[in-house]
């Protein structure tokens, strides 16, 4: 008799609905790329009197051991989010002999040593595409097309809400607080909108993108974090002038000289780099590899289906590897054990605005400052734009060290000319 592969669904919430959503939509050709068909057994949800007609032809439970005790079942995909109990089951899941797709960054970012260990000793897959980039393939590609590279720089758009507040930012000039209300109402940033605007959501990416890039495990811990509550229309507006756009991006650097450096802050990024143009909630992730040379992966980071695309394509290839009985065919890839980079020797240009007197001698004074500390200066602007009895000045430094750069910041904090340093955004992927 043909088997039938059959799925333990943990969730179903936005991504769990578009998983079922997407199997009974396409069933028909995923069975013949399958070569068997696939089906939903048991779905876990926590609140069994929530009405959910999508789910009228499937046993629901709230009772985990349902599915984890239950041999019919092959793959376990979990779409709870957070890390308690998601990762519990996950592990119990493998130990009883199941492959498991996830589309858990929190899980993967912090305990992904712990999968991997339980997946190769239990013989099953472990695979979280959804993860990074809600639809946009990066983890298969990381993990298996790119793996001809030596990859040096990934930089990524991994976070849908806050790229769009900052595309609203710049379109329509709105400031941040009216923006963020926006996202709010469309459902894309939640009531307590910190894990994304303060970066954590995007620091959970861009751990898992620099481990799988580099080859060496990067913690969450490891990642330097900053978010987007800062940035005013007036940086906006600055950004324009000079021929950049404020995006938020993950960052991930690997250099011979300096090691692994993992960081997710607000840029300046010059309007002709391919991430510039990157609106709106689209997500993309931008590879550098020394056989590829420049690769840019694009796409829908979040949302029911587009999302639901890439944990029902780990869920087909999780199948195709039961039907051909080879499991964990591509295992964990951080067999290195790299140097990271201290935050004061990472290097960037910086884009410093400062509010000063409006007097002479105040820009060969700042000018000291910048040059005492070694870092030299590629443009000045000095303008009265939204200023009363005051002047903005607004440099922007060749690349420097992180320490140096600090250093020039308290110089000029303690000149008594420059009332206010109002912001500071390093400056990404000059070119030329
Ligand atoms: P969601 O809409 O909140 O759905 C979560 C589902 O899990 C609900 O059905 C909920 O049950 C169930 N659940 C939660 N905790 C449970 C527990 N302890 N026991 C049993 N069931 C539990 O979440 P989502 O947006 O689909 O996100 C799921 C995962 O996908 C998360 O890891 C998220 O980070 C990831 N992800 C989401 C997106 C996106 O666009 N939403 C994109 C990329 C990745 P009830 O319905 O009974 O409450
Ligand atoms: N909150 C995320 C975003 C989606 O805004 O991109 C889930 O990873």
């Amino acid at each position: 008799m043909e088997k039938v592969i059959k799925i333990g669904l943990l969730g179903s919430g936005t991504v769990g609905s578009g998983v079922i959503k997407v199997l009974d939509m396409n069933r028909r050709q995923i069975t013949e790329r399958v070569g068997t068909p696939i089906q939903i057994k048991t779905v876990l949800v926590r609140d069994l009197t929530k009405p959910r007609p999508y789910l009228k032809d499937l046993r629901v439970t709230d009772d985990i051991e349902e599915i984890l005790r239950d041999d019919e079942i092959d793959v376990v995909v979990e779409l709870m989010g957070g890390l308690h109990p998601a990762r519990e089951y996950m592990l119990r899941a493998m130990e009883a002999g199941k492959s498991v797709v996830t589309a858990n960054k929190d899980v993967v970012a912090q305990f992904g040593k712990d999968m991997f260990a339980m997946a190769e000793q239990h013989d099953v897959d472990f695979l979280f595409e959804a993860s990074v980039g809600g639809g946009i393939p990066i983890i298969t590609p990381l993990k298996q097309c790119l793996t001809a590279n030596r990859i040096t720089e990934i930089m990524g758009i991994v976070n849908g809400t806050t790229n769009y507040m900052l595309t609203k930012m710049t379109e329509c000039g709105s400031d941040y607080d009216t923006v963020l209300k926006e996202a709010q109402q469309k459902g894309y940033a939640e009531a307590n909108p910190s894990a994304d605007v303060d970066g954590l959501d995007a620091a959970r990416k861009a751990a898992i993108l620099a481990s799988l890039a580099f080859n060496t495990r990067i913690q969450l811990e490891d990642v330097s974090v900053e978010g987007i509550t800062k940035i005013t229309p007036d940086d906006i507006e600055y950004a324009k002038d000079l021929g950049y756009v404020i995006k938020l991006l993950a960052v991930g650097k690997d250099s011979k000289e300096n090691g692994v450096d993992v960081r997710v802050h607000p840029v300046f990024l010059p309007k002709s780099h391919p991430l510039a143009s990157v609106n709106g909630v689209y997500n993309a992730i931008f590879v550098r590899g020394n056989a590829i040379g420049e690769a840019m992966f694009y796409g829908q980071g979040a949302g029911s289906l587009p999302t639901a695309s890439a944990v029902v394509s780990d869920i087909i290839d999780v199948s195709r590897d039961i039907v051909n009985r080879t499991f964990g065919r591509v295992r964990c890839t951080c067999y290195e054990k790299k140097t990271l980079c201290p935050i004061d020797k990472t290097e960037s240009s910086y884009y410093v605005r400062l509010l000063v007197d409006d007097k002479p001698g105040v820009l060969g004074a700042i000018a000291t400052a910048f040059g005492d500390a070694g870092v030299s200066l590629k443009s000045v602007i000095q303008t009265r734009r939204n200023v009363v009895d005051h002047a903005e000045i607004v440099a922007v430094t060749h690349i420097v060290e992180h320490a140096r750069i600090q250093s020039a910041l308290r110089a000029l904090q303690a000149l008594p000319v420059v009332d206010e340093i109002r912001n500071v955004i390093r400056v990404e992927n000059e070119r030329g």
